[in-house]
């Protein structure tokens, strides 16, 4: 019996335009256009097995190992909807087709990060799952038609299904149908530009996204003025400083970016806080580094963790000034910076150190060094499938 089975992985991606606000909450329709970055996947990536088959009784989706209900997903409902109501119109067109659309499905998916660690993995998730879907059902879709339907399960996804540069055009339709992601430049076009993710520790449970941004909208004035006066120039500047690889100007217009998404989350009644005392002292340290020249630019997404964005040569500079104030992380050297057991740099000769305290051990728990990388990969399903000859999760 033929096997009708997709494997693939999608990576993160990290706003420098940020999505903060919805004007239709059920199809995902943003209220502003955004930018990001997509990270390498062999660092960071959510990995998708999908299989349909006769023999199923129900769908069903493992996440993490964890059997999750479809139903109470209206956001994993419309992926799945989508995806099968194109696949009807084809096997409708053509008689040959194997009829898939009808069958039940198993789909199970992991991320290579812990969930916990508060990384975007809404956005690959999304991604993997609908790109998934398109190579089982063999949708004839570009990836901005496919951003569209992954959009409706996470608004960062759809920006997830690209590499490199990514912008997600707001549209303007009422049905979303030109709210997608548009490739600016593949993942070859900068291939000096990096990350360093501080993953940092935090006991609270932070506000969700999707709650919180909606109360940002409802309640927010500032919110009106960035939408209306601020981001529509500023996806204009930081297209022409990614085009240029102009990276002082990438950098200001990144920081101011997360800056303002942080000031209209303050300006949220009542208010929002994602950023904590560390995540504070980052940006007081990266701003003593520049203080002679933008040399790192940092960003934070709904959380204390921060993503910061430099050229590959200060890299290790940028390192050893992290370590001195985080001391007791684990790092994740996957690109080398100690190459064979080099150790950590000195600190820059003019860098102020009195700009902060030194924070107790572990109080960022894990530095993962990362580049820009490509969009979604579709793997054999023989060697890399997660889904056992049963169809449950091996
Ligand atoms: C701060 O995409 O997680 O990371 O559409 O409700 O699923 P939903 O929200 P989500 O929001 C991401 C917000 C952000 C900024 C960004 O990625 O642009």
């Amino acid at each position: 019996m033929t096997v009708f089975e997709a494997t693939c992985t999608a990576p993160v991606n990290i706003a420098v335009v940020k999505y903060w606000g919805k004007r239709d909450t059920s199809l995902i329709l943003p209220t502003n256009s955004s930018l990001s970055v997509t990270l390498n996947q062999d660092q960071l990536h959510s990995k998708t097995t999908i299989r349909a088959s006769a023999d199923f009784t129900s769908d069903r989706l493992w996440l993490n190992g964890i059997e999750e209900s479809i139903p109470s997903n209206n956001r994993l409902v419309a992926c799945l909807r989508e995806t099968r109501a194109l696949r009807t119109e084809m096997e409708a067109k053509d008689s040959a087709l194997p009829k898939l659309a009808q069958l039940n499905i198993h789909i199970c998916s992991e991320n290579n990060f812990p969930t916990a660690a508060g990384l975007a993995s809404s956005a690959s998730g999304y991604a993997c799952l609908v790109y998934t879907l398109s190579q089982l059902f063999q949708l004839p879709l570009d990836h901005s038609d496919l951003s569209i339907v992954a959009r409706q399960g996470s608004g960062s996804a759809c920006r997830s299904l690209f590499g490199g540069f990514v912008a997600w055009d707001m549209g303007e339709k009422a049905d979303g149908s030109d709210s997608k992601a548009v490739l600016i430049e593949d993942e070859k076009h900068w291939p000096d530009l990096q990350a360093l993710i501080c993953v940092v520790s935090d006991a609270k449970k932070g506000t969700s996204s999707t709650a919180g941004m909606q109360l940002t909208v409802k309640t927010s004035p500032l919110l009106q003025h960035r939408i209306k006066d601020v981001v529509p120039k500023r996806m204009e500047d930081m297209i022409a400083a990614i085009k240029e690889k102009d990276f002082p100007r990438f950098a200001e217009l990144t920081m101011r970016d997360s800056n303002q998404f942080h000031a209209v989350c303050l300006d949220t009644y009542p208010p929002i806080f994602y950023m904590n005392d560390i995540s504070r002292s980052i940006i007081r340290i990266i701003t003593e580094y520049n203080k002679d020249g933008v040399k790192a630019a940092y960003t934070f997404d709904a959380g204390p963790n921060a993503v910061i964005y430099a050229p590959k040569e200060n890299m290790a500079e940028i390192y050893a000034i992290l370590s001195h104030y985080f001391p007791g992380h684990v790092f994740d050297d996957s690109l080398s910076l100690l190459k064979d057991g080099a150790s950590v740099a000195a600190l820059p000769e003019n860098f102020d150190t009195r700009i902060s305290t030194v924070f107790a051990e572990g109080s960022v728990k894990q530095i993962l060094h990362t580049e820009v990388g490509d969009g979604p990969r579709v793997l054999a399903s023989q060697e890399h499938g997660l889904l056992n000859a049963e169809g449950l999760p091996k």
